[in-house]
């Protein structure tokens, strides 16, 4: 057992834990203030105010079993939930950054051959145990910035051999760390090479043999296509949501990053967990998400990487959407996984409030990756995933102060995780 104690404040605490924060809502964050928390088997098992305490609290302080961390006026979070990741990918592209920098585009990389297809060829040369161990580093570097459940996709690999060594390698990193981790297939997430004009023949090859066998080994829990101008189309998407919803993979999809690709409706009309990037979102989008259980989730560390116009989320909020914030973390379009600094882009970016940042990335993030029962707060039963920050002045100087490392310790599963 484990007290926290001396917490200047605790946040994002429900007594009744919502599944998602839409429209006005998201602007509300419930604080208790001079707090503690007592976990339990990993669990979170109670909370309260310090000065509010009576007998209870005196009891479990005195008991000698039960080991406490002062948090020493900091504020404790609920674990960060980023639920669209790439994290599994084999070396970096930061040559393609400087043809960037030069002034090509994201497509005209793509189209050179360069972008997702460059990344798959190294990955096609990297031995499993060695894209394991460059992905573990990534893991843990997630972990010491306060991120608790983490979505991981294929996409890199884009044989069907290939794609399946990604897959194993997330799911050893799901036996291997101290994360929640869900993973998701994205065979179609760009035409192989080979495939240059057949990319009916590469589609097909997803469906009826990638499919089976990622489900037969059961290694996805969900399904994503990058449907975009250039990449796959909507007919293409269709076609590999209804397959992958056969085996019982929901999709999460890749839509309306580049144009105005009919992603989001897709997505809807398949009932899909998330649709995510959305920086092509309009009032025809708007209102289908509107009708849907589907979760909006805008990456800006992609629009902000690639220096392109950022997704509308204030009049998505407005609308009465939720909205949830994701780090996007790969090689190629969003090289970082710090969950801290998508808050401030949300704030600076997307003109989300702290407390909207907040919801985005903790209750709304969880339900994007269908943890939302395990995580994304801190409620009774809910697992004991934390951050303790250092000495701040409140929640909203966490995205404020955009370049500071503020965490202090990390629990996950009730455990304080050894930083060094
Ligand atoms: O989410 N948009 C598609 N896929 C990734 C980029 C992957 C890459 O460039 O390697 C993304 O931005
Ligand atoms: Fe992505």
């Amino acid at each position: 057992m484990l007290l926290i104690k001396n917490i200047k404040k605790l946040v994002q605490v429900e007594e009744v834990p919502r599944i998602r924060v839409a429209g006005k809502e998201m602007a509300n964050l419930s604080v208790l203030e001079n707090a503690w928390v007592l976990i339990k088997n990993g669990l979170i098992a109670g909370f309260g105010r310090m000065d509010e305490s009576g007998e209870e609290y005196r009891t479990m302080a005195s008991n000698g079993n039960i080991e406490h961390v002062d948090a020493g006026g900091g504020l404790v979070f609920p674990s960060f939930c980023d639920s669209h990741t790439h994290l599994v990918y084999s070396g970096s592209r930061e040559i393609e950054y400087i043809d960037k920098i030069r002034g090509l585009s994201y497509e005209e990389i793509a189209r050179r051959g360069g972008g997702i297809l460059n990344s798959a060829k190294l990955l096609q040369q990297t031995s499993e145990d060695e894209l394991y161990n460059q992905s573990l580093q990534r893991a843990w570097e997630i972990i010491m910035m306060g991120t608790g459940a983490v979505e991981i996709k294929s996409g890199y690999g884009l044989t069907p051999e290939d794609e399946i060594k990604m897959l194993r390698v997330i799911r050893r990193l799901k036996e291997t760390t101290p994360l929640i981790i869900r993973s998701s297939f994205l065979g179609a997430h760009a035409l192989p090479a080979e495939y240059k004009g057949r990319r009916k023949e590469y589609v097909d090859l997803v469906v009826n043999r990638m499919i089976p066998m990622v489900a037969g080994e059961n290694l996805a829990d969900y399904i994503d296509v990058f449907c975009d101008r250039g990449f796959f189309s909507v007919e293409d998407t269709e076609r590999i949501l209804e397959a992958g919803n056969k085996y019982g993979l929901r999709g999460k999809l890749h839509a309306n990053e580049l144009d105005y690709s009919g992603g989001i409706q897709a997505g809807v009309k398949f009932k899909a967990l998330s649709v995510d990037h959305l920086e092509f979102t309009g009032q025809k989008e708007i209102d289908a998400l509107l009708s849907s259980d589907t979760m909006p989730t805008l990456l800006p560390g992609a629009a902000f990487f690639l220096g392109m116009d950022y997704p509308p989320a204030r009049k998505m909020i407005e609308a009465g959407l939720p909205v949830a914030l994701a780090s996007d973390y790969n090689p190629g379009s969003s090289p970082s996984g710090n969950m801290k600094f998508i808050m401030s882009l949300g704030c600076i970016k997307l003109r989300m409030v702290p407390e909207e940042v907040i919801n985005a990335v903790s209750v709304n993030g969880a339900y994007a990756m269908g943890v939302e029962k395990i995580a994304g707060s801190v409620a009774k039963g809910k697992k004991a995933n934390l951050f303790i920050t250092k000495p701040v002045p409140g929640y909203e100087f966490i995205p404020y102060a955009y370049g500071s490392n503020l965490i202090d310790k990390v629990i996950l599963n009730g455990k304080k995780v050894d930083f060094n």
